[in-house]
C-alpha cells in the first residue's frame, strides 16, 4: 500500500509524558508546554488527565491546565476520562475530545483502571453517551496491544475483541497502544491488518512506547498499512505508572524528522518543537531522550559557535 501523504501527529507529552513524573511539575510548566506545542502547529494535543489523583498524582491539576492554555483555532485538546465523573470534569473544562482507555490485557486493566476489560466497556458506556449527547468527540485507547506487561503475549483477537467493542460505544477515533513498546514491525502488520478489518483505517492511530527503540520501525510498518495517525511525546518524556520499566512514547522530534524526509505532510514546525523539548527537559530536569531534537540542538549550537 502507497504511504499516506499527509499525517496527523497527536502530541502526548503533556499527559501520557509527565504523567509519569515523581516530583509534581508545576502547572505554570504544563501550560507553557502546551502553549509552546500548539504555537508548533499541532493539531491535536493530549493536554490532561480527569482521572482519580490517588491513582496519578501528577494529572491532578487537569481543570487549571485546560483553564489557562492557549487554543489554537482548529486545534484538538484530549483528556483521559475514565468514567463519568472525568467526563463532568472534561466537560467543564471545555475539551475538545475525550480519551477512555482500556486493555487488551485483563491483568493491565486491573492494574490500571481496577476492574476487568467488560466491566471497564459497561463503565465507558454512559460515559460515550454523556459525550455524544454534549458532541464531544470520542477516542479509544487500546492499552498492551502488543505485550502485557503482565502476562505477556496478547493474542490479536483479543485486541480485535476491544476495538470492536469501542466502536460500537461510537468512538471517533482508536488507538493501537504498545504501552511497553515491545512490539515489532511484523506483529505491527499483524495487528492492523486484522482492526482494520473491524475499523476504518484512517480513524486508527498508532501509540508506539519506545522501551526497546523499536518505535520508529512500528511507525513505518502502521505508514505501510495506511495508517495516518500517530501519537508521540516531545523530548521522548514518560512511562506508564502502571506499566513499570516502560520507557516515554516515541519522541515527537524523531517521528516528525522521519515524516519529513518522507516527505509526509505533518503541518508542525520541527524547530519549535525542537525548541519545546529543550525547554521541558530543562524545567524539569529529565535527559531530552529525542535523537532528532539532541541532534538538531547541537547543529544549531556549533553553527552559533562558529558565526
Ligand atoms: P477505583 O479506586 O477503583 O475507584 O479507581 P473509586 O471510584 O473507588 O475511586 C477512588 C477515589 O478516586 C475516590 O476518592 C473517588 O472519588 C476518586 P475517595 O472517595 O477515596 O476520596 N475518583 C476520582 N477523582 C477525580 N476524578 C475522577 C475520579 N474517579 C474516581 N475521574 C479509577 C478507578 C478508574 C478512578 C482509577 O483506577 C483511575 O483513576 N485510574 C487512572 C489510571 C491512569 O490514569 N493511568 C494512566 C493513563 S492510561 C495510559 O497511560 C495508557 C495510554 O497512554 C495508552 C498506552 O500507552 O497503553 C492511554
Ligand atoms: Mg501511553
Amino acid at each position: 500500500m502507497a504511504l499516506p501523504t499527509a499525517v496527523k501527529i497527536v502530541e502526548v507529552g503533556p499527559r501520557d509524558g509527565l504523567q509519569n513524573e515523581k516530583e509534581f511539575v508545576p502547572t505554570a510548566t504544563k501550560i507553557e508546554l502546551i502553549n509552546r506545542l500548539s504555537a508548533a502547529g499541532f493539531p491535536n494535543i493530549e493536554a490532561a488527565s480527569f482521572v482519580s489523583p490517588k491513582w496519578v498524582p501528577q494529572m491532578a491539576d487537569g481543570a487549571e491546565v485546560m483553564a489557562a492554555i492557549e487554543r489554537r483555532s482548529g486545534a484538538i485538546y484530549s483528556v483521559l476520562t475514565p468514567n463519568l465523573r472525568g467526563f463532568e470534569g472534561a466537560l467543564a473544562a471545555r475539551a475538545d475530545e475525550i480519551v477512555i482507555f482500556g486493555a487488551a490485557s485483563e491483568a493491565f486493566s486491573q492494574k490500571n483502571i481496577n476492574c476487568s476489560i467488560a466491566e471497564s466497556i459497561e463503565r465507558f458506556a454512559p460515559v460515550a453517551q454523556a459525550a455524544k449527547d454534549h458532541g464531544v468527540r470520542i477516542r479509544g485507547s487500546v492499552s498492551c496491544a502488543l505485550g502485557c506487561p503482565y502476562q505477556g503475549e496478547v493474542p490479536v483477537a483479543s485486541v480485535v475483541d476491544v476495538v470492536e467493542r469501542f466502536a460500537a460505544l461510537g468512538c471517533d477515533e482508536i488507538d493501537i497502544a504498545d504501552t511497553i513498546g515491545v512490539g515489532t514491525a511484523r506483529r505491527v502488520h499483524e495487528v492492523f491488518e486484522a482492526v482494520t478489518k473491524v475499523f476504518p483505517r484512517e480513524r486508527l492511530s498508532g501509540h508506539f512506547h519506545d522501551t526497546y527503540g523499536q518505535a520508529l520501525a512500528n511507525i513505518y510498518a502502521a505508514l505501510e498499512e495506511g495508517i495516518a495517525i500517530f501519537h508521540a511525546s516531545v523530548a521522548g518524556l514518560g512511562g506508564c505508572p502502571y506499566a513499570k520499566g516502560a520507557t516515554g512514547n516515541v519522541a515527537t522530534e524523531d517521528v516528525l524528522y522521519l515524516m519529513n524526509g518522507l516527505g509526509i505532510h505533518t503541518g508542525i514546525d520541527l524547530n519549535q518543537v525542537v525548541a519545546a523539548g529543550a525547554f521541558i527537559s530543562t524545567a524539569i530536569g529529565r535527559v531530552n531522550v529525542s535523537r532528532a531534537g539532541k541532534a538538531l540542538l547541537a547543529k544549531a549550537r556549533s553553527e552559533a559557535a562558529c558565526s
